[in-house]
């Protein structure tokens, strides 16, 4: 590796990370986690040799075209990477890598955690608690929706599809999934295939949202997919807001023909529509999905695994551009 090359890291990172980014490189470092604006992120960007930018960092081919010369490589502190024109990196000879893998489990421990959350009203239930307006227990009171045994349908049967299946088979669910692509028999285990979602979501007592931001999948979920899925069926998002079409998704929360949303990511976040915030039927988080302390650090880590292999000269191993 060439002496110290310079690494601007656009978002407080965690202090494991932290150490041993400062061990190998000349970092430019965000000890106040201000977030950068493209005038900020190209004026800093001055002389670096690498980026580690994140989700919340805008990387449009505009800005890609403003860096300097001597950035020859961008490792994302994600595995989604629709923040970042691969095209204009591409075009640029920018490497660019994410972080697959290391997010897999704590996205799907998420998912699950909005299917239940959903489905068995956790959030009227938490108000009721901390707002003391929860009265004598009774056999009719906040009745929710039996999760054992419900048929759940994944749309983008990756990694983290995959996992969510894993889980939701200890609750006897019967999995569908739709994918470009269908599983070899072995990694399926079971599951029904559906050579298209239109196909798939009449079998979909729940769906779990796991394909990634695309210009194929915005606005995937619409208002003619969501008549599609049967009466009372339960929408979770753990992949990116996009996928949704934010006000046909509420205008079926408030008519029932969903009966419930557990959602994580959300378009525009954190100015997510503010529709959602008064409806009591969905269960939202601030886009948890990787935020576990040995998720972030794996993903840091694999942030410097690539930087490091491109330094020594090698191909690092999560390149996408
Ligand atoms: C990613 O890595 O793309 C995730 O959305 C962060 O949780």
């Amino acid at each position: 590796m060439p002496s110290r090359p310079t690494v601007l890291v656009t978002r407080k990172l965690p202090d494991a990370v932290t150490e041993r980014l400062l061990a190998t490189y000349e970092a430019r470092t965000n000890a106040e986690d201000r977030l950068y604006s493209a005038a900020d992120l190209l004026a800093k960007a001055a002389g670096a040799d690498a980026l580690l930018p994140c989700p919340t960092d805008k990387l449009t081919a505009e800005v890609i075209d403003g860096l300097p010369e001597s950035v020859r490589i961008i490792s994302t502190f994600s595995v989604g990477h629709e923040h970042i024109d691969l095209g204009q990196a591409r075009r640029r000879g920018i490497v660019v890598t994410n972080t697959p893998d290391v997010l897999t489990d704590a996205t799907a421990d998420i998912a699950l955690l909005l299917i239940l959350g959903a489905a068995r009203r956790a959030h009227e239930g938490e108000v009721m608690v901390r707002q003391a307006s929860w009265g004598a227990w009774t056999p009719t009171g906040m009745l929710g929706i039996h999760v054992t045994g419900k048929r759940l349908g994944i749309l983008g049967m990756g990694r983290i599809g995959q996992a969510v299946a894993q889980r939701a088979r200890s609750f006897n669910m019967t999995i569908h999934y739709s994918n470009r692509r269908r599983l070899p028999a072995e990694l399926e285990h079971g599951a029904n295939y559906h050579a298209s979602a239109d196909e798939m979501l009449p079998n979909c007592d729940f769906l779990s949202i796991n394909t990634p931001a695309t210009p194929e999948t915005y606005h995937f979920l619409d208002a003619r997919r969501i008549a599609l899925l049967p009466d009372g069926a339960v929408v979770v998002n753990t992949a990116r807001g996009t996928v949704v079409d934010d006000a046909a998704l509420i205008a079926a929360l408030k008519s029932g023909k969903l009966a419930a949303a557990g959602l994580d990511v959300f378009e525009g976040e954190p100015n997510i529509n503010p529709a959602y915030r008064p409806l009591t039927n969905t269960f939202l988080l601030p886009h948890l999905g990787s935020a576990t302390h040995e998720t972030r650090n794996a993903m840091g880590f694999k942030c410097l695994d690539n930087l490091d292999v491109f330094f020594a000269g090698r191909e690092p191993p999560n390149r996408i551009a």
